[in-house]
């Protein structure tokens, strides 16, 4: 959400002062590890994999970038992304640690006050729910269903696991009476409904098991609640969406997983509450569950923060709706690091290729348990460990993909059934980006369906052929190489910024009055730095002032990531061009803005002709875009032509 944080004068102060105080060096390191190398700082990227350096930091323009996969901006930037943070969050934060007061934040401010004390009130009812378990009589018969699924007093109080009594408004009376909270608030924090029959409100949750459910940070965001018996329905009752809490963001135990996620550079993502407080109870750590919803890519980008390698283990149930969720689930996985390299296609111990493996994006890997136990039941009868044996023999999702078709039709196959799963497996065979690799997999298939090799190869190779690139590769690509007339934009906007004295800016900004701005970012970017230049220009005799730009721009535009991104590559990509001298700059001006005319021109042209396709049976309006578009094409030329002069 853009919210004009900056811009109020008040907050321009704190937001200015505050950016003052942080070295983007500093702050960068507290997260790699930087090593100096000319004026810039370099290390590997914290948000791509990496094992060499491509992320750079510029400390006088106190401006990060990595050229691998594209992020950057400022030290608050840098802050938002490794935090997963808001603007708001960021500088409130930093405004915390430095002591600085922050006025008049407005609307932004009633919601962090709603926020804080929505977390109250969970966390008062948290404990609540917990004291009725361990303390109240009426709680004795929960007590003993835990016990019963061997979760002992140790693990309820590191989940703070609670029980909440029957009586409709127990819950409702101890808040008012407690925090003197009003209705309103308690049906913002979600846990209690409005009364089916007359008026007033009910506790959402009764009778039932109570999970606290937290975000990484340890604050209780909402529950998830059991019933006691099989016989009260629905057998797990959450807290709706609010203000804090949103299912397809959330994962229950992160904030109890993250430092071993960490530590095991690896994490286990399970269905159920009861699957990872059992895991945990065991001292398998690493693990976290979804709340009854598919994995979402919020969900991969969370956990992708804490593991390097991105090593992720889908420990579904082993029912149809896991199979389906664990394919589900790799898909969403695939997609989050499509473009930051491979996934992992093989294990080390298959075939050693050595290095081919440190280009994969992430590994993703399927611990079924087989036996049709989810891992709760599984770990509690077969034993942690023999979990733990599962999880280091879990396959490759190719490998779990390949033998689950191969094993779909049993032992013996008719050559209907072969020609029905050889249809299944190419697709997956073909994914195959390493042609060693391809083929080994190819003669291992054949061998176990008695299938000819030499056709499946072929087969396989058509198939290869009329794959074209993903969306998401090809989103890389487009952003990456042929956004000609983006990147003409970024490097006329870079004129400004290379403290080049055949470079007057005036003379910049009077080239550049000619020109169009496709993008409305860029656009919003260029005015304001016409402004400043004409400002700067008039107080200083030279044009030495890339660095005051830089700042007030990223001031100006603190809470903008967009524009602060744009700053970040147009300054990263200025080294080469410092020495042009006059003539080179102006055949450089004039080619930059060639790449934007010709965009705008082929766009238009683009638009004309889709309308003379869907009018070309009316004669007379198709006649009269004819010449439309060649009076366009024709003003494409003058205006190209005037700038030449
Ligand atoms: N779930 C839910 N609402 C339901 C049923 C399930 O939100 N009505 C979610 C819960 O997060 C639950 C998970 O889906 O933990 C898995 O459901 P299921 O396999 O049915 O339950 P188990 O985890 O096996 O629960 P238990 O062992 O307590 O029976
Ligand atoms: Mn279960």
């Amino acid at each position: 959400m853009a919210y004009n944080v900056a811009n109020t004068n008040q907050n321009n102060d704190a937001v200015s002062e505050i950016k003052n105080r942080l070295d983007i060096v500093d702050v960068v390191s507290e997260h790699l590890v930087l090593k100096k190398s000319g004026r810039n700082y370099w290390g590997c990227c914290p948000f791509h994999s990496e094992k060499t350096p491509s992320f750079s930091v510029n400390p006088d323009k106190g401006i990060f970038k990595c050229f691998g996969c594209g992020v950057g901006g400022d030290a608050i930037s840098f802050l938002m992304k490794i935090n997963n943070s808001t603007f708001f969050e960021v500088i409130s934060d930093l405004a915390n640690k430095f002591g600085i007061e922050l006025p008049a934040f407005g609307q932004t401010s009633e919601k962090t006050e709603l926020k804080n004390k929505i977390y109250e009130i969970n966390l008062e009812t948290a404990n609540y729910f917990n004291k009725i378990l361990l303390e109240n009589p009426e709680g004795i018969h929960a007590k003993e269903y835990l016990f019963k699924r061997d979760i002992d007093r140790e693990i309820i109080q590191k989940f703070n696991i609670g029980y909440s009594l029957k009586q409709p408004d127990d819950l409702i009376n101890h808040l008012i009476d407690n925090l003197k909270v009003s209705y309103d608030l308690l049906d913002k924090a979600g846990l209690i409904s409005a009364r089916t029959s007359g008026n007033g409100y009910v506790d959402r949750f009764r009778n039932r098991i109570m999970i606290p459910i937290q975000d990484d940070k340890g604050n209780i965001i909402a529950f998830g609640a059991r019933t006691l018996d099989n016989s009260q329905n629905p057998k797990y009752l959450n807290s709706p969406d609010t203000v804090v809490f949103n299912k397809s963001r959330s994962l229950f135990a992160l904030h109890q997983a993250k430092d071993s996620i960490r530590s095991l550079d690896s994490v286990i993502i399970m269905e159920g509450y009861f699957d990872v407080i059992t895991a945990h109870a065991n001292g398998l750590t690493n693990v976290v569950a979804t709340l009854g919803t598919a994995l979402t890519e919020q969900h991969i980008k969370m956990l992708a923060r804490y593991t390097d390698s991105r090593r992720i283990y889908l420990g579904f149930d082993a029912d149809d709706a896991g199979v389906n969720a664990t394919s589900r689930g790799a898909e969403i996985i695939k997609s989050v690091f499509s473009g930051l390299g491979d996934i992992k296609q093989f294990d080390e111990n298959f075939v050693s290729t050595g290095d081919i493996n440190n280009r994969s994006s992430c590994e993703i890997r399927v611990v079924a348990t087989n036996t049709g136990k989810d891992p709760d039941e599984f770990i509690r009868n077969e034993g942690i460990e023999a979990y733990k044996k599962l999880v280091n023999n879990s396959p490759l999702l190719i490998d779990y993909q390949i033998n689950r078709i191969i094993n779909s039709k049993g032992e013996i196959q008719s050559p209907q059934d072969k020609a029905n799963l050889t249809k299944q497996l190419i697709p997956i065979l073909s994914e195959i980006k390493n042609a060693i690799i391809r083929d080994e997999y190819i003669r291992l298939v054949s061998e176990r369906l008695e299938i000819n090799e030499e056709s499946l190869s072929i087969e396989v190779k058509k198939s290869l052929q009329k794959s074209i690139p993903s969306r998401a590769d090809f989103k890389q690509i487009v952003t990456k190489n042929s956004e000609k007339h983006i990147l003409a934009q970024k490097n006329l906007l870079g004129l400004y910024f290379i403290n080049n004295e055949n470079v007057s800016t005036l003379c910049i900004n009077d080239y550049l009055k000619e020109v169009m701005f496709l993008e409305p970012t860029y656009e919003l970017l260029r005015q304001e730095i016409i402004r400043l230049t004409e400002k700067f220009e008039k107080k200083h005799s030279g044009n030495d002032y890339a660095e005051e730009l830089t700042e007030e721009l990223l001031t100006k535009f603190a809470d903008n990531e967009e524009v602060k991104q744009i700053i970040a590559d147009v300054i990263f990509s200025l080294d080469d061009k410092k020495c042009l001298n006059d003539k080179l700059i102006r055949q450089y001006i004039i080619e930059n803005i060639t790449y934007i005319q010709r965009h705008v021109a082929l766009r238009e042209q683009d638009e004309l002709r889709s309308e003379y396709y869907a009018r070309k049976d009316d004669e007379l309006s198709s006649l009269q875009l004819q010449y439309k578009v060649k009076e366009l094409i024709q003003l494409s030329q003058v205006r190209l032509e005037k700038i030449h002069d």
